[in-house]
């Protein structure tokens, strides 16, 4: 191309950018690593190739980790933790200060390095991977600075294995193992099997920062590596980060091992363009959300939903933007669009690609003879169930459909299994901010899309899985409360000689939509007293009765919409009509478990009931302060419908300790109550009746735990389940709630005390709640 040519047509000119420096730090490791275990590299072993996807070369050699490499890793992790934490925040801030520096100062390797693994653009890795991740080294510093005054009563949590995925190597990396060191913990990561280096790169940073030995180790392998991980006793927490398949079986290795667990997966987020949207810049947005990284996005605007009356003009308009698409070299500075990671994810895409129906548009464009790339492609005409409108695709393929109103948009973007993002345009703000609320998933951006920072909670909800990364929210999940834990005992039933006691025979009955209901097998047991004479029956409810009771919470999800004051009015008015009633609920605990507290514990259940009615309307998200022109709110979400196991011991305490957060924070509730001490909680449907509480928010079942717990944990319309049961069933719900990725709460190994300060407060109002980040222009 001559000079002339250029002036003529405009066009780029090549701008490739140098891999010298990142081919010489390779040759200076010797091109073959081992594992960086206790601040060292050890020996290579068996191993495989990590190749450059744009050009099919060997860029090194890598080594699979055996069960001893990850024994080693756990020992040197677990060895250095205490020390560790105890270095006490400031300590720790400096080391992840000097991480962030050296990240910075070792930029353009860390830039060069990732796109040569990874294949995505130059472009991507310089002005977004890297600064992002230092950025988050930067702001966990400051984190791990406040946390000793900020959260003096939370603690580490132990040993972190993290599985990341390929698709952001150097950044997964960093929203995982920054917040970890700076809540105290040390970390066993494994990167994808595909994009290694970084991560290696990484490792050499640890030395040169002379982080302590033991405190990052670094494994690298394959999924069965992964499994390895997840799998060993000697870790306490699981982050993973990767496709929703995965993280399913990793909720069913977990499950009742006591590992806290958090999982970033997958999506389809809808990309919402109203008639009144600023097109060109929707087009622009769009180019973002779907073809930046190939489209190998957790949260790529996968999904355009466009209104009907300028679907043509925006489908004009988005073709002639997409030939206008560059592909080809990643280390080009003016290429848009890389090569995929692999050979393998390519053929994945061709053949989802090849075997779908709808009208495809690729833009004609020449791709390179060698290396793993695939056309920007559209595809319209699908109808909603159309497995390409549901599936996550993770390549560069745009799907398309058009909406009519308002409503059905809504209804078109949350119809997936899926909830991680959303992007909404539209130059109307109210139309903006009414929508956003309404998008069922974890991030929602406000004419922009696949905006990130440190400062701002990010993940999902419904199958994109559970927990936030970014901000106080994300640092929390890598914490436990502070405080001794005693086991829980069971505590049995009272037995008796089949005689009655007192006389009284008030009918039990279950609690279903605002109804007493009589459970639909037909069955009762009796209940005996301290001396073994009848003092009742309970009704023994059946899987029918969990799918009564959850049809009728899921029928009443106006209760999450009723603002704090509302729900803090009908909790204050429980509470009035408990104090109402309270002598006769005291004699009923008192007969009920042989004790003389009853009076005790229907006091401090009317004062639980004023502390939820107080947190209903102060229990509020936050602003984060994000380095870009816009703001990010952190608004807490009602989760849905819980499922609760009641705690046997302080059977009416226990149950309002339960109770109040879930109606507080806007959730419907199917409480199962205490197994032997069932009674407190059917005379409590009497005040749930004249407190004004909408059918369906709260229902009440009894019966035996160990048979409803796995209907309710399988259950597909319950998003959550906690068990404070002192039956053990915290394996089974753990690993039944892997059907739709429910998040669960199942700490029954060990009793919280229900009469103290650790029976209430913020632990149970965040998990009766999820944080959703809007993003939304602001300021100049
Ligand atoms: P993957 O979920 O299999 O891999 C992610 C990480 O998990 C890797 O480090 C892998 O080695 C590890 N892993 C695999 N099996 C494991 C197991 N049984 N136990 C523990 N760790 C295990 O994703 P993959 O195969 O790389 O990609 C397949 C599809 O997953 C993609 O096409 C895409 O649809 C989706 N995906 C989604 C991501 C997201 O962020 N939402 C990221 C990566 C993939």
């Amino acid at each position: 191309m001559t000079v002339r040519d250029i002036y003529q047509t405009l066009d780029y000119g090549p701008a490739p950018e140098s891999a010298a420096e990142a081919f010489a730090w390779l040759v200076d490791q010797g091109d073959c690593f081992g594992h960086f275990i206790n601040g060292a590299f050890t020996a290579s072993g068996n191993g495989f190739a990590s190749r450059n996807p744009a050009n099919n070369e060997t860029l090194a050699t890598l080594t699979q980790a055996t069960h001893d490499d990850v024994d080693a890793a756990v020992t040197a992790a677990r060895k250095a933790q205490p020390k560790w934490a105890k270095l006490g925040g400031h300590a720790r801030a400096r080391y992840l200060y000097a991480l962030a520096r050296l990240l910075q100062k070792h930029a353009r390797l860390f830039a060069v390095l990732e796109t040569l693994d990874n294949g995505k653009p130059i472009r991507e890795t310089r002005d977004i991977d890297v600064p992002l991740a230092q950025r988050h080294f930067y702001y966990h510093a400051g984190l791990a600075q406040l946390m000793d005054a900020e959260l003096p009563d939370h603690e580490a949590l132990g040993v972190c294995g993290q599985i990341i995925p390929w698709n952001f190597p150097l950044l997964m990396l960093a929203w995982k193992v920054a917040p970890a060191l700076a809540a105290g913990n040390t970390v066993l990561l494994k990167p994808a099997e595909y994009t290694s280096l970084t991560a290696l790169l990484f490792a050499d940073v640890c030395r040169q920062a002379g982080l302590p030995k033991g405190v990052v180790n670094i494994v690298t392998g394959d999924g069965s590596v992964g499994e390895m991980i997840v799998t060993h006793a000697g870790i306490d927490k699981i982050a993973f980060t990767g496709s929703t398949t995965v993280g399913r079986r990793i909720r069913e290795l977990t499950a009742g091992s006591g590992k806290a667990l958090t999982l970033e997966l997958g999506g389809k987020s809808a990309y919402v363009v109203f008639d009144d949207a600023d097109l060109d810049s929707a087009v622009e947005g769009l180019v973002d959300a779907i073809w930046f990284n190939q489209g190998q996005v957790c949260c790529a605007g996968s999904r355009l939903l466009v209104h009907e009356g300028i679907a043509d003009l925006f489908h004009d308009k988005l073709r002639a933007r997409m030939a206008r698409l560059r592909l080809g070299n990643p280390l080009d500075k003016c290429i848009d669009i890389g090569a995929m990671v692999d050979p393998a994810q390519l053929q994945r895409v061709t053949d989802i690609v090849a075997g779908s129906s709808g009208t495809h548009f690729t833009p004609e464009m020449t791709l390179p003879p060698e290396g793993s790339f695939y056309p920007p492609t559209l595809i319209t005409g699908l109808s909603p169930s159309d497995p390409l409108m549901q599936e996550e695709i993770f390549g560069p393929v745009l799907v398309s459909a058009t909406f009519r109103t308002a409503a059905e948009a809504v209804q078109l973007a949350n119809n997936t299994r899926y909830g991680l993002a959303a992007s909404v345009w539209s130059e109307n703000i109210n139309l903006a901010l009414d929508i956003a609320p309404k998008l069922a998933a974890g991030v929602v951006w406000i004419n922009g899309t696949n905006m990130f920072d440190a400062a701002a909670p990010f993940g999902g909800v419904r199958e994109s899985g559970f927990g936030r990364e970014g901000g106080w929210e994300g640092l929390l999940a890598y914490t436990r409360a502070k405080g001794k834990t005693k086991p829980l005992c069971k505590i049995d039933p009272f037995l008796g000689d089949g005689t009655g006691g007192d006389g009284i025979d008030r009918t039990a009955k279950l609690y279903i939509g605002g109804k007493q209901a009589r459970p639909d097998g037909g069955y009762s047991s009796n209940l005996h007293n301290k001396t073994g004479k009848i003092i009742g029956q309970a009704p023994i409810a059946g899987a029918k009765d969990v799918r009564n009771a959850v049809e009728a919470a899921r029928g009443a999800a106006d209760w999450g919409k009723a603002t704090g004051h509302l729900r803090a009015q009908i909790l204050y008015y429980m509470a009035e009509n408990l104090s109402a009633r309270a002598d006769e609920f005291a004699r009923r605990l008192n007969t009920m478990t042989g004790t003389r507290s009853g009076t005790k514990e229907v006091a401090a259940s009317i004062t639980r009931l004023f502390t939820y009615a107080a947190w209903a309307d102060k229990f509020d998200g936050q602003t984060c302060g994000v380095p870009i022109r816009g703001l990010a709110l952190a608004m807490r979400e009602p989760v849905g419908v819980i499922g609760a196991f009641c705690p046997d011991e302080a059977p009416l305490l226990g149950l309002v300790s339960i109770l109040g957060p879930i109606m507080a924070m806007g959730n419907r509730a199917v409480l199962i109550a205490s197994e032997p001490f069932p009674l407190a909680a059917t005379d409590f449907c009497q005040v749930l009746e004249t407190s004004d509480v909408p059918p369906g928010v709260v229902n009440i079942l009894t019966g035996c735990h160990a048979e409803l717990a796995p209907t309710l944990a399988a259950h597909m319309d319950v998003d959550a389940v906690w068990s404070f049961s002192s039956s053990d069933l915290s394996a089974g719900i753990e690993r039944a709630s892997a059907s739709n990725l429910k998040r669960t709460w199942v700490n029954n190994a060990h009793v919280r005390d229900w009469w103290g300060p650790a029976g209430e407060g913020r632990g149970f109002l965040g998990a009766a709640t999820e944080v959703k980040t809007i993003w939304a222009p602001y300021g100049e």
